[in-house]
């Protein structure tokens, strides 16, 4: 589907954006391993989540979806099935990676794999510490391990791993086998990553706990399901708090967004290049952070941004890219390689499509270099089928001299089903 996309300004109003992919995950992988029902409200329904949930059907887990609402009927720490045929993970690099840690400790064997993009993403770095645990992981070896991934159920021992990169998809793999474990399991992180898993984790019952950059997990004998709020993905709110930014004249009011500080990356960076951000109505709900989050049109200034803050804007770098074209001065991203190893290499695409709208982008090893021109014109783009480049195009357009046509658009469904509605409703 291609979709077009006209300049605009003057975004106004007060939206809500769909729930946080990486908690709505987790709520169907913890829930279905819970005992008893867990009713989850403001799902993701967008593919990655489906993904999830069609993994865990096949392990014999009843789950109904009703809109946002979704109702899991878990059984237990011990009650998954082994699957009649292979799981398919789609294009979801967290259904495969945290799946893996559970699947590792089943009393059954079975395989699992996803999309071409999926094929190609590394997973030698779940395996290598699961292997530590003494899990059976085999697939395609060629330098590093790739999915379509056999996964032999085995009696798993806790280990002390410390992460050769951030990693929260890593990282919670560990946690979710350390749970089935002989003993403890302690995960180092080079630098904190969302911890989504642990907040939900000890929600439920489970005794996970931080010292420093460790995260020590106990095995559990059992998980009591209880009510998950989904609050909305700030990753999505991304979009829309750089569209505001960037375009003359815009007021808007993302509401009910997930703020948990290893998220918050993104509103960081954006107050540092001088937007004009308020965080308000701040609560705590299952244990994360929520807010609403108001922007209004700015002028930005280019800023260095590496380091620590990276793991914590990850996903949102292709957004913050789009910003840069339009702020005063230069913008470096330094430290992100971990951006070849997403949907797509995120350094190469989002810099092959922001050429084609005439910005000066320049790739380097680990990030990439913008001069920000405050200006771009409509160019044809190529989503690579990556939902997040479709998304950070499409605001990209906004501010465009004359219209984007936007290929393979319906990528956003994978994050954001009715992206563009939403676009619509703003202008
Ligand atoms: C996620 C972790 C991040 C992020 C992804 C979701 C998660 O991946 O990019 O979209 O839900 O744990 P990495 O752990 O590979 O950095």
């Amino acid at each position: 589907m291609n979709i077009t996309v006209k300049p605009a300004g003057g975004l106004k109003g007060t939206i809500t954006v769909p729930g946080d992919k990486s908690i709505s995950h987790r709520s169907v992988m913890l829930g279905s391993i819970s005992n008893g029902t867990t009713h989850v409200s403001g799902f993701l329904t967008g593919a990655d989540c489906l993904a999830t949930v069609d993994c865990f059907r096949k392990m014999g887990i009843e789950i109904d979806i009703n809109g946002t609402n979704v109702t899991i009927h878990g059984k237990g720490m011990h009650g998954l099935k082994k699957p009649d045929a292979q799981l398919d993970c789609k294009n979801s690099g967290t259904t495969i990676r945290l799946i893996s840690g559970i699947l590792a400790a089943q009393p059954f064997d079975c395989s699992i794999t996803g999309d071409s993009s999926i094929q190609k993403r590394p997973m030698d770095r779940i395996r290598n510490p699961l292997a530590l645990m003494g899990a059976k992981i085999y697939g395609n070896e060629n330098k590093k391990l790739y999915a379509p991934l056999k996964i032999i159920g085995a009696k798993l021992t806790g280990i002390h791993y410390t992460l050769p990169v951030a990693s929260a998809q890593v990282k919670s793999a560990v946690i979710l086998a350390g749970l089935y474990a002989d003993g403890e399991t302690v995960v180092t992180e080079p630098e904190p990553t969302r911890d989504h898993t642990e907040i939900m984790l000890n929600y439920l019952g489970a005794d996970i706990s931080h010292n420093g950059n460790d995260i020590i997990c106990r095995p559990v004998k059992e998980l009591y399901a209880k009510d998950i709020y989904v609050p909305s993905d700030i990753s999505s709110a991304a979009y829309f708090m750089a569209a505001a930014a960037i375009t003359d004249n815009s007021d808007i009011t993302i509401t009910n967004v997930g703020v948990n500080p290893t998220r918050t990356g993104i509103i960081d960076v954006l107050n540092v290049m001088g937007a004009d951000i308020k965080i308000i109505n701040q609560k705590n709900v299952c244990g994360e952070k929520v807010a609403d989050i108001r922007v209004k049109s700015s002028k930005l200034k280019g800023i260095e941004i590496g380091g620590a803050i990276i793991p914590r804007l990850i996903d949102e770098i292709p957004i913050i890219a789009v910003c840069a074209c339009f702020a005063d001065g230069t913008t470096v991203i330094k430290d992100a390689q971990e951006l070849k190893v997403k949907e797509t290499n995120r350094i190469k695409t989002v810099v092959e499509e922001l050429k084609k709208m005439d910005a000066d982008i320049t790739e380097t090893d680990d990030g990439m270099v913008i001069n920000g021109t405050g200006m771009l014109k409509g160019a044809e783009i190529n989503s690579h089928d990556d939902h997040r480049i479709a998304m950070s195009m499409a605001v990209a357009a906004l501010k465009a001299k004359d219209s984007t046509t936007i290929k393979n658009a319906e990528s956003v469904d994978i994050s954001f089903p009715g992206f563009f509605d939403f676009l619509e409703k703003l202008k």
